[in-house]
């Protein structure tokens, strides 16, 4: 038996021949790169939904039984097992570190945290109130006027320390787009806390390092607190090929810097579609209001003349429960005392999730809760304000985008991405 398909044009009876490869996991591809040079047409796919843009080995979804893997490892060996370090680690290098190999990578992201001195100039230019991601997605590209002597990498090593340095700074990036978003000075890494805790201590710190003091004194970073921000970062390492790594991808593909390529993965993940959908969720749970509001709400869903949509639910490529979100919800469940999460929050959630997973308009459609749909009610309980829900995406993401960067520069395949179009006009 052949590996090839064959296409006949009906209005011709002529047949074409493709070739077939067989992935690992998952669906294998037709090879329509002759398809224009054999039949003198294009394919067209609005939204790529049957097409693959590129071969990888990073990360593999299995849409149909909700299941993710990170270089092989399914998210529920990862999330909350392994911390987000040692997934970076993972992904960055196709194996899990032994104990020295992630201190050393634990101490050298430490170091690499602060920025330079200029850099931090750039947010001066925003106005107070400036939403956090246009900030972040402009700094990141500023950041890589600071590296373009490294641009010429030949090497494993070079690839590998553009990764680890964007991955060190985005933190800092991304607490410094807030502190100066609410008119507050900024809280330099200290590099005595962990990546994690790191973060939350320069969103949080007063001048001087101290954390604010509640009625009951020093309110220190909880340990509880590190962990479910270190699982949320890490259930958002990395997915394929959405539409952020799809930009990426493109912005690679001309040779551009990696950190203005990862700047516009940040301008992509904002849309409300995408990675803005967490924020999005929670707003929406806080205009619903009250459990006796939800039906209302989805009966608007629903309504195919109402744009309104739910956040957080459906997935192009879950058509079952998002592996995510089930951690996620898992967590939630576990925290719900412990953090003091919203319970109306919870209640007006659950709720939704109760019915839309009975209603024959979301089954019929495949549309479970996302990663998105859970994330918002944690982050609010760590006092996280809800602009930066997709920052924090951001942060877990970056080791993905720059991942997915890397392989890409080192396939011996790769072109300049340039689609091509079905012309309606005159
Ligand atoms: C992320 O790609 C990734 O991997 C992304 C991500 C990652 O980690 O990178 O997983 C992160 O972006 C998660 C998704 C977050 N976005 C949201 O939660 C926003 C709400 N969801 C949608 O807008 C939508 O479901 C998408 C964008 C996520 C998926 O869109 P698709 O695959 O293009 O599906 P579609 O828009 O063609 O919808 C199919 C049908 C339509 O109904 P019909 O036209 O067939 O009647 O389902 C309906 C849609 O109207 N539908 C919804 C809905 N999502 C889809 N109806 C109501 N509420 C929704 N949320």
């Amino acid at each position: 038996m052949k590996n090839t398909m064959t296409m006949i044009d009906n209005r011709t009876g002529k047949s074409y021949e493709f070739d077939i490869q067989d992935a690992t996991r998952g669906p294998s591809v037709v090879n329509i790169s002759s398809f224009y040079a054999q039949t003198g047409m294009f394919t067209y796919d609005n939204g790529f939904t049957s097409t693959a843009s590129c071969k990888s080995k990073i990360t593999f979804i299995d849409g149909e039984k909700g299941e993710l893997r990170y270089r092989g490892i399914k998210i529920e060996d990862l999330a909350p097992k392994r911390s987000y370090l040692e997934t970076c680690y993972l992904l960055l290098n196709d194996r899990l570190p032994d104990e020295q190999e992630l201190l050393k990578f634990d101490l050298e992201l430490r170091h690499r945290s602060l920025l330079h001195e200029n850099l931090k100039n750039i947010f001066a230019t925003f106005p107070t109130g400036a939403h956090p991601m246009a900030a972040l997605s402009a700094a990141t590209a500023a950041l890589s006027t600071f590296y373009y002597s490294h641009l010429d990498i030949s090497d494993e090593n070079g690839y590998q320390e553009m990764a680890r340095r964007i991955i060190a700074k985005m933190p800092t990036l991304a607490a410094f787009a807030y502190r100066h978003s609410i008119g507050a000075p900024f809280i330099q890494p200290d590099i005595d806390r962990s990546y994690t805790e790191n973060f939350l201590y320069m969103m949080r710190a007063y001048p001087g390092g101290k954390m604010h003091h509640g009625i009951n004194g020093e309110r220190k970073i909880k340990a509880i607190e590190i962990k479910a921000l270190d699982t949320i970062f890490t259930l958002h390492a990395d997915h394929e090929q959405n539409a952020s790594t799809t930009t990426v991808r493109g912005v690679a593909s001309t040779g551009a810097h990696p950190y203005v390529a990862i700047s516009a993965g940040i301008s992509a993940l904002w849309g409300r579609a995408h990675g803005g959908a967490n924020e999005s969720v929670i707003k929406q749970l806080e205009m619903i209001g009250s459990v006796e509001n939800v039906d209302k709400y989805i009966a608007k869903a629903k309504d195919p003349n109402d744009e309104f949509r739910l956040m957080g639910f459906g997935h192009r490529v879950y058509k079952n429960f998002d592996p995510r979100a089930k951690i996620l919800k898992n967590l939630q469940d576990q925290l719900k005392d412990e953090l003091n999460l919203d319970s109306n929050l919870m209640n007006i959630a659950n709720k939704i999730e109760e019915i839309a997973l009975a209603d024959e308009y979301f089954i019929s459609r495949k549309l479970y809760p996302n990663i998105d749909f859970y994330s918002g009610v944690i982050l609010t309980a760590l006092d996280i304000e809800k602009s930066m829900f997709t920052p924090i995406f951001v942060i877990g993401r970056t080791v993905g985008w720059i991942t997915q960067w890397m392989e890409f520069k080192k396939d011996k395949e790769k072109k300049i991405a340039r689609p091509r179009q079905l012309y309606l006009g005159k």
